[in-house]
């Protein structure tokens, strides 16, 4: 497999000058697309095989198709930036190393969906890569490759504009209904879907949102060719991938390399082994939400969609969080639930407080007064957060116990009592006057 292939994070120095990126051919990609009909460039995206890289893996083209070609209402682009799953750190490399190419590629799809305007949305605390990213856009306005300069720059009657939204600061403003009401200066509410964005998104009109990364990669798919991005990596999920590795590993980072890799390869070749040579007790594949595999079972498991859903996890951002033999998973597990019930927008019931009483118990079992049923109840409660709630965070928080407490029970039985049980497997209500007495409880 061609490991050397960088397509978003190219190894040149100073890219992310405007004038080094135009030397190395930066916008070649716009001019050629913007000789092209709309239609053709969705279709040679959707030829390409280029899935989102914000966690759903889904096929770009296909999303861009949906946005209406006929309607009197203007369309807008949204590009996710927010990045606040706990283990992904890739987005801000490109803001931070290649901002041209991003911006290049938002020109492109903002021609092939008929948009006018793209909004760039940056988590709020972070301030470097905003100023970073303010920097090259403003570069790019003053060349005449932003804004409507371009019509003279590129030679075309298409023009559109860029802005910068700041958030402030919230997990839950990564959901993309939840990224158009931030910003519509509204709470950062997700909404109930359908419709969807391209039906109904920012200010009730086509919204096509798409990350940061899976946007970059589009100049390069112009102008090498979508042959040539599906050849890259797995057949179904094309392309390279910036897989952000963090944890016990000696050489922790950001690695573009092609989808499709053995996990292993990544942990041991790539991000040099685990440090002091200790075994691998657990790896979330994907960032915190995904869920976890065992260490004694990596073997032969790649790094792409269907290899990752086939092994029972999913590729989520490729954020790669290894954890070495000597690991207390009760309380990685009691970290990321913490993170996620205090994520939590609080507007549907099984989330807000399903994530805390999942909290609770976990950390009555790191108190130890957890008894043999509170491993079943965490996994009741997350299979009744499961697919009930009306964004994802729900199933973001849900997964990692579920799967954690299944795939480690072993770990987790440790730390109960197995000589108390309660005579309800509802210990919340149990608690209440109408059930059983406490006093009647086994001990
Ligand atoms: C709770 C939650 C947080 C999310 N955070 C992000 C994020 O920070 N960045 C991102 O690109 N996608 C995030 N997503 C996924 C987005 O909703 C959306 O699917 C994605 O931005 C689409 O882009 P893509 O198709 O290019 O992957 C999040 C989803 C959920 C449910
Ligand atoms: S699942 Fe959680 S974060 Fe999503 S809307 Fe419901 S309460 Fe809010």
């Amino acid at each position: 497999m061609e490991q050397n292939i960088k397509i978003v994070l190219p190894e040149i120095p100073n890219l992310h000058e405007l004038d080094v990126y135009i030397q190395n051919g930066g916008f070649n990609a716009a001019k050629k697309a913007f000789t092209q009909s709309p239609d053709d460039l969705i279709e040679q995206v959707k030829k390409s095989g280029l899935r989102g890289r914000g966690g759903a893996a889904f096929s770009a083209g296909l999303k861009w198709s949906f946005m209406p070609k006929t309607t009197d209402k203007p369309k807008y682009l949204a590009i996710n930036g927010d990045e606040s799953e706990p283990g992904s750190f890739k987005d801000r490399q490109i803001f931070e190393y290649n901002p041209h190419q991003l911006i290049e590629g938002i020109l492109i799809t903002c021609y092939a969906i008929g948009a006018k305007t793209a909004y760039i949305y940056i988590r709020g605390e972070y301030h470097k890569w905003i100023r970073l990213m303010q920097k090259a856009l403003d570069d790019a306005y003053s060349k005449g490759c932003i804004g409507e300069k371009m019509k003279d720059t590129f030679n075309t009657e298409f023009f559109c504009d860029i802005y910068i939204h700041k958030g402030a600061g919230a997990y839950i403003c990564g959901e993309e209904s939840s990224l158009m009401n931030s910003l519509e200066g509204h709470r950062g509410y997700p909404r109930v879907k359908p419709p969807f964005p391209a039906q109904r998104g920012l200010w009730g009109c086509p919204t096509t949102i798409n990350n940061v990364e899976t946007i970059t990669n589009v100049p390069k798919i112009i102008e090498n060719g979508w042959e040539w991005f599906s050849k890259i990596g797995a057949e179904k999920h094309p392309g390279t991938i910036l897989y952000g590795i963090s944890g016990h590993v000696n050489k922790p980072g950001v690695y573009e390399l092609p989808t499709g890799i053995l996990l292993t390869e990544l942990i041991y070749d790539i991000a040099g082994g685990v440090a002091g040579n200790k075994k691998i007790k657990c790896v979330i594949p994907g960032g915190s939400s995904m869920p976890p595999l065992r260490g004694d079972q990596l073997e032969g498991i790649r790094m792409d969609a269907e290899s990752l859903k086939a092994a029972g996890s999913a590729i989520g951002t490729a954020g790669v969080m290894v954890m070495d033999e000597d690991t207390d998973l009760l309380r990685v597990l009691a970290r990321i639930t913490k993170f996620y019930y205090h994520e939590s927008c609080g507007q549907c019931t099984p989330c807000r407080e399903g994530t805390g009483w999942m909290l609770k118990t976990l950390n009555r079992m790191i108190e130890g007064n957890a008894t043999s049923d509170d491993i079943d109840l965490l996994i009741e409660v997350a299979n009744n957060i499961e697919g009930n709630t009306v964004c994802a965070l729900g199933d973001a928080a849900a997964w990692p116990v579920k799967f954690m407490l299944d795939r480690f029970r072993d770990e987790f039985e440790k730390y109960v009592k197995t000589d108390v049980s309660l005579p309800v497997r509802n210990k919340v209500h149990a608690m209440r006057g109408t059930v059983v007495p406490l006093v009647d409880v086994k001990r």
